[in-house]
């Protein structure tokens, strides 16, 4: 196979050649203190008034893991400079990008608050002692059952690009046994095996029936990182939460590249971007001109935003009770919500909050 990528004439915006073959290797990229501090302390001020828990007292943590809306959002570039260059590279050039979908980042939080009593061993009286040292539960990665790629807002094909990437943005530090995503990386090949082999695509939630091959898989990578950091993770790289086994508030957010069209897998100038070659790379090809779907492609309304936006008003309602507390008044609370008519219309089309409820309707219920 020899699989040349494309690179700019005036070479890349921010990867290295280091960074070039990790991707290749691993199917991810971790790019270091990539996002704007001042939009993690913006967004992080309030975190705890929106989701109604005590940051001092953990008995009011009473929901471990929780995704909250969006209620705020800038333009990629704007929010993480560095990582917004590195994805133009990964994608093949920024006009590839879509000029809506997924160009803002915003604050929807993904929250793992973890739980350090699942670590301590009951003492004869059924108590746990707070003073004992935690002990780690061995797990084997392959064995949990939430594996996934991120797709919930369109029909999956091998070429689909509406998730180039999946993108991890730290807005606190991910520590050691801390609730950081899991990455299999031997795993993409089964995926893109089975859209190959399924040009009807799949539509979600069912998508996930592409990563059951994940159990027999070998080389998985748990993520650590620093509040600010950004990991870029190829959409057919299946992932999955891991436990949070202390007691502290992991929070990261989890948009995409979106890309305005489909993957040419058949590039007569064999100039393919990088997250192409990673896909002819799992399947041992050069090209791949006989793959066509065979159904039409689809998009959606977010699946999952279902149960998301349904916090939206309770949220609204704890912001605006905080600020009263502070002698402040409605006008003071940051959200697109109560922005007008205008920007919920904008916030909206950026989000696919406008396209028609899929086939399988919305997820109603929080996930992991
Ligand atoms: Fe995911």
């Amino acid at each position: 196979m020899s699989l040349s990528t494309f690179i700019p004439p005036d070479g890349y915006r921010y990867l290295t050649e280091a960074d070039v073959a990790h991707f290749l290797d691993h199917g991810w990229l971790l790019v270091p203190d990539a996002i704007n501090r001042a939009y993690i302390g913006r967004w992080m001020a309030d975190l705890w008034d929106r989701v109604g828990y005590d940051p001092h007292d953990e008995s009011t943590w009473h929901t471990e893991y929780l995704h909250l809306p969006r209620h705020r959002e800038v333009r990629a570039e704007e929010f993480a400079p560095k990582a917004w260059d590195a994805v133009c590279d990964l994608v093949g050039g920024e006009d590839r990008l879509d000029e809506v979908r997924e160009r803002w980042h915003g604050d929807q939080f993904i929250c793992n608050f973890g739980n350090a009593d699942r670590m301590r061993q009951p003492t004869a009286d059924g108590q746990l002692d707070p003073e004992q040292e935690p002990k780690r539960v061995p797990e084997r990665p392959q064995d949990r059952t939430t594996w996934h790629i991120d797709n919930d807002w369109f029909r999956q094909f091998l070429d689909s690009s509406g998730v180039a990437l999946t993108i991890v943005h730290c807005f606190t530090d991910i520590l050691p046994d801390g609730g950081g995503t899991i990455l299999a990386e031997d795993a993409i090949k089964g995926v893109c095996e089975f859209f190959y082999n399924h040009p009807e695509g799949l539509d979600p939630p069912d998508h996930n029936a592409c990563c059951g091959h994940v159990r027999g898989c070998q080389r998985s990578t748990t993520l650590e990182a620093k509040a600010g950091d950004v990991i870029l993770l190829h959409g057919l790289l299946p992932h999955t939460n891991s436990v949070n086994y202390r007691n502290y508030a992991r929070v990261i957010t989890n948009p995409h590249a979106t890309l305005r069209q489909p993957y040419d897998l058949d590039r007569s100038d064999g100039e393919y971007s990088l997250v192409e070659s990673v896909i002819l790379r799992a399947m041992g090809r050069d090209s791949i001109p006989e793959y066509k779907p065979i159904r039409e492609r689809l998009s959606f309304y977010p699946r999952t935003a279902g149960f998301k936006r349904a916090k939206v008003q309770p949220e609204l309602d704890r912001m605006i009770a905080a600020a009263t507390a502070k002698g402040l008044d409605e006008s003071t609370v940051d959200s697109v919500y109560l922005k007008g008519d205008e920007a919920l219309r904008e916030h909206e089309m950026r989000n696919g909050y406008d396209l028609p409820i899929g086939p399988n309707g919305l997820n109603m219920t929080q996930h992991k």
